[in-house]
């Protein structure tokens, strides 16, 4: 029977840049996913009778949400609900599923690469009927519902069973358990050249790659060792666990180090990636070659046509603002342009519905392209493998040619994490203040060019966006921008990305510490970061 509960709103419900993140135990208080999810239907209109697509990361708590959404989805008076076995779905998989079956739109259970487990974070995004993350008109209205929300609907039928494939019936709903991965590996191939890759594998390439015991272990393990053929052990931590092995499923240097140091050793593989909790960011390092993520998304796009997805060139490229500019050296050698946004998927999609970019990337390891409408971890390998594949040279040896012919962007992020969030607000309102007398300062040999704070006009939908980070730029095409994270569930977090561009290949070999030194100098003096933040190093370098 479908039950009218009522309820009452709860502080802090903010629907952030992409859904709902909290801990864990704050979801589990009595109607916190139950406000949320009749929020979301509240602010959508027109689904009676469609589908859809509900999965996500395998974290803790991800079964629990599920089976109430199920229960509302059937209240509410959706038609159909796909749902990944065992209640798994990857976020780009999901991304494909709502596009392939012309769902209404999906319910997303992920916190992305923060720790789960009881005591880790949980989190629910709704993607609308594009397959991405909801516009802000949608956000907005949910948030406004979870301010006044007073009642939801839920059926009181029992829940269904997640780990059996097939259909079953929810007062009028229709549910159907689907294996999670045969879509996602059947849109795969019909980018990438699987024989060739297989032919790679063949060859005696070896590869790892660690799913850090989250969502991509499944698809890792039916892409890579089933049909690619990489041998068994090619995937490590490949069983999803609810508390991803108590690590954080952060596929950085940092958090990602297992793989790193197989990377670098002599007799290691010849190629290691990894992906992060809910299957949207990667990370790619050759044989003693780590590659950024900047400098991945413009080899990815020098040579996406080799793929045979991505045969006919590429229509645009696009990455966020804080993203080096590698990937604009790519954009003017094939003569396509160049879009600049700020941070954040969002801003991606509309690039890639109306056709203006093939490929979009940025620093903080997502990258992905119009074939859904999420950063996609598993796609960027995939890439790789039929790139390296094609061209049988090492990472390393691609890296270097690559620089060679576009100059290299060395490239660093510094993040100091959990500093108090007056001190980092009063940071950048200083930076803010000082840009309008920067040009033509003198740091050392540096010498600033210009100074703003970047804002970004919407191509496709007009919109603008303001206050999307201080950019200071040099006259030898250096850089240095400063922004807070949207993202971050503690104090603030100061991210500061320092980039800096070298044309000489006889210059190509330094370590990015040594090559990016006096901008890391200036990056602290000039924001007088230690004053501000009490902090004198980074938390994290990536
Ligand atoms: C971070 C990344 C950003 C990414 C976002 C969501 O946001 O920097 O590139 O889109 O996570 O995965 P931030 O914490 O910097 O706001
Ligand atoms: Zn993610």
């Amino acid at each position: 029977m479908i039950q009218i509960r009522t309820t009452t709103p709860f502080e802090g419900q903010q629907p952030g840049t992409s859904g709902l993140r909290k801990k864990v135990t704050v979801f589990q208080q009595p109607h916190y996913v139950e406000n949320f999810v009749q929020s979301t239907f509240d602010a959508l209109e027109g689904f009676a009778g469609q589908t859809l697509v509900v999965g996500g990361d395998g974290r803790y708590f991800n079964r629990e949400a599920i089976q109430t959404v199920i229960k509302m989805a059937a209240a509410n008076g959706f038609g159909r609900v796909l749902v990944g076995e065992g209640g798994l779905m990857s976020t780009p998989a999901a991304s494909n599923l709502i596009r392939k079956y012309k769902a209404f739109g999906g319910l997303i259970l992920s916190a992305s690469h923060n720790p789960g487990g009881p005591h880790g974070d949980f989190g629910i995004k709704y993607n609308a009927g594009n397959g991405g993350p909801a516009p802000e008109k949608i956000t907005d209205a949910i948030y406004a519902r979870t301010k006044i929300i007073n009642s939801f609907k839920i059926s009181d039928l029992g829940d269904v069973n997640l780990d059996k494939l097939g259909d079953s019936r929810i007062e009028n709903l229709t549910v159907e358990v689907i294996d999670p991965v045969s879509d996602y590996e059947a849109l795969m191939a019909t980018l990438f050249d699987f024989e060739a890759i297989r032919a790679l594998f063949v060859s005696g390439f070896r590869m790892k790659f660690d799913a850090m015991s989250a969502i991509t272990g499944p698809y890792a393990h039916a892409i890579l060792e089933k049909t690619l053929g990489a041998k068994g052990g090619t995937v490590m931590n490949g069983t999803p666990l609810p508390d991803f092995g108590g690590h954080h499923p952060d596929p950085n240097l940092v958090h990602a180090k297992e793989i790193y140091d197989l990377a670098m050793a002599s007799d290691g593989p010849d190629f290691c990636a990894a992906s992060d909790g809910d299957g949207d960011r990667n990370l790619i390092i050759g044989k003693g070659r780590f590659v950024t993520p900047s400098d991945s998304l413009a080899v990815l796009a020098a040579n996406a046509h080799l793929a045979p997805g991505y045969k006919a060139g590429l229509a645009g490229i696009a990455r966020s603002m804080p993203t080096s500019g590698a990937a604009d050296r790519v954009a003017d050698a094939l003569k396509i342009k160049i879009y600049e946004t700020p941070t954040g998927w969002k801003f991606f999609g509309n690039l890639l519905d109306a056709g203006l970019a093939t490929i979009c990337g940025e620093e903080s390891a997502g990258t992905g392209s119009s074939h859904v409408r999420e950063k996609d971890g598993l796609w960027a390998v995939l890439l790789w493998l039929n790139i390296l594949a094609v061209r049988r040279q090492s990472v390393d040896a691609i890296m270097r040619e690559h620089w060679a012919k576009f100059g290299r962007n060395y490239y660093a992020r510094h993040d100091y994490e959990e500093v108090e969030s007056q001190g980092a607000n009063d940071l950048m309102a200083a930076l803010r203040q000082q840009l309008p007398n920067l040009a033509g300062q003198a740091f050392g040999s540096l010498v600033v060019r210009a100074a703003d704070d970047f804002a970004y006009h919407d191509p496709v939908d007009g919109s603008d966006s303001h206050r999307q980070g201080v950019r200071i730029l040099f006259e030898d095409a250096s850089r240095i921008v400063y922004r807070l994270s949207g993202t971050g569930t503690s104090g603030a977090t100061l991210r500061v990305y320092i980039e800096r561009y070298e044309p000489d290949p006889t210059r190509h070999d330094l370590e990015t510490s040594v090559a990016l030194a006096d901008l890391i100098d200036v990056s602290r003096s000039l924001s007088k970061l230690t004053h501000f933040t009490g902090r004198s190093q980074p938390s994290v370098i990536t």
